[in-house]
């Protein structure tokens, strides 16, 4: 869990130029899916690559609860031995998800349609967050789910003995809420149909049909509907995980800020459904070349070459939220060094992530001396142009691993140093981040004193 040991502050100091290659970690989604996948899956799936972040390490472990075995054969480098569709044990203890709402909503559909019954637990944040957006579709296949007022874990989930196929239109933009109907159809007879009014991350459709299930897409209304054949036999794969762009946003936006920095970010996925912030950035003026796209393991990447730039503020369309639903704290952060305002709308999402991100970062932004403007669904932040942030603050992370980066990124940049209370939450997504910015010449310290480390 995020919340494991003592928490231990953090600061970032003004520095110079960064320069050379920022090799990111695995990316998370799809790091989890893998995970999953190859758990429902007959025989060896051969993982390599993957993210071995706290979140992803839970899940690892809530799939030995449900009876697969995981051997990590080196760094990054896992077997799975799945035991197929509606194969899954019933465990014999609380499944904890720590910090990650992606697990716990992933593993609940992939169980949801078998006869077992999970409850399932999480950390101070993953505890507040609502569950009931995936515990209503998965109560159309049969399952049951008895949780805390408003949804929220600790919550049991009686599994579908008879499951029957789902039709279910997504009435939030949510690819945890998609992928959970997804897997939850994978054990129902039938077709199970999600229709998705806005394109969401597609990860789970891509590495099921990897896996070999049958997935048709059809043009529904507005947006599209994706229709499961149900019971599918998965075949093991090997899956090679791309580097994660919502990671890369990190050390990306740390060299836009800081002048003269020059830096490469090699093999990161360029999904259309998650890089949305690639456009709002090259939109403000940045100066992010994607180099050398490929194919790797059914997801297109590249090589991003990212120079120091001057920045100014944009409007960034309510219509771009899903495709870079991770990146409006670090976006906040580097709107700060824009010259202009930068609006973000349609971003009512946020409040249900990690932490309240809208509040968090306007609160955060505050204290070191940015003028936000805040509403229920928005954030504005008035720029103050590159060097002309004050910082000067601590701020508080509130077990938000992005929460927590956006900040020292800030920090990086802004006249005065800034502290993140709690930089704990960092290793849920991110485990390698201290050393990978330090390597590219940024002042970044734990704090001595604070913590166990
Ligand atoms: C994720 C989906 C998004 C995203 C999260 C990862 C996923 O959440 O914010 O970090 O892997 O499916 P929502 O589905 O709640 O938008």
């Amino acid at each position: 869990m995020s919340g494991q040991g003592e928490p231990f502050s953090m600061t970032a100091r003004g520095s110079g130029p960064l320069a050379g290659t920022a090799q990111v970690p695995g990316d998370k989604s799809i790091s989890h899916r893998a995970l999953i996948l190859g758990a429902l899956s007959v025989g060896e799936t051969r993982v390599t690559g993957l993210l071995e972040g706290q979140d992803v390490l839970d899940t690892a472990a809530a799939m030995r609860g449900f009876g697969a075995e995981l051997v990590r054969n080196a760094p990054g480098d896992w077997s799975v031995h799945g035991v197929g569709v509606g194969g899954f044990a019933e465990p014999d203890r609380v499944i904890d998800c720590g910090n990650s709402g992606t697990g716990v909503r992933l593993i609940m559909g992939a169980m949801a349609a078998s006869p077992i019954t999970a409850t399932f637990t999480g950390d101070a944040s993953l505890t507040k967050r609502p569950m009931g957006r995936v515990t209503d579709p998965l109560a159309l296949f049969g399952a049951q789910a008895v949780g805390r007022a408003g949804g929220r874990l600790p919550m049991t989930v009686v599994g579908a003995s008879a499951p029957v196929p789902v039709r279910y239109a997504l009435p939030v933009a949510s690819a945890q809420v998609k992928s959970a109907v997804l897997l939850a159809g994978l054990n129902a007879p039938g077709e199970t149909v999600v229709i998705e009014p806005v394109a969401t991350r597609d990860h789970t459709e891509r590495m099921l049909m990897g896996f070999g299930a049958e997935l048709r897409f059809e043009a529904a209304g507005e947006g599209r509907a994706i229709i499961l054949t149900g019971q599918p036999e998965l075949a093991p794969q090997s899956v090679a995980i791309p580097r994660d762009p919502s990671s890369a946003a990190f050390p990306v936006a740390a060299a836009l800020i800081l002048p003269e920095s020059d830096i490469l970010v090699p093999g990161v996925s360029q999904n259309p459904t998650r890089n949305g912030l690639f456009s709002t950035l090259q939109e403000m003026g940045a100066d992010l070349v994607a180099e050398n796209v490929r194919d790797e393991g059914g997801e297109p990447v590249a090589d991003l070459r990212v120079r120091f730039s001057a920045l100014r503020g944009v409007e960034v369309p309510p219509d771009r939220a899903a495709s870079m639903i991770d990146e409006y704290p670090v976006l906040a952060a580097l709107a700060a060094f824009a010259e202009g305002a930068t609006v973000m709308r349609g971003i009512a999402e946020l409040r249900v992530k990690e932490s309240d991100r809208i509040d968090a970062m306007a609160r955060g932004l505050e204290a070191c001396g940015v003028r936000v403007e805040e509403t229920e669904d928005s954030l504005t932040v008035h720029g103050m142009g590159a060097g002309g942030v004050p910082g000067g603050a601590t701020v508080e992370s509130r077990l938000d691993h992005r929460i927590a980066m956006a900040f020292l990124v800030l920090g990086l940049a802004a006249r005065a140093p800034v502290t993140v209370d709690d930089a704990r939450p960092i290793d849920t997504s991110f485990p390698a981040f201290e050393g990978l910015m330090r390597g590219l010449g940024a002042e970044l310290a734990r704090d001595p004193g604070t913590g166990t480390a």
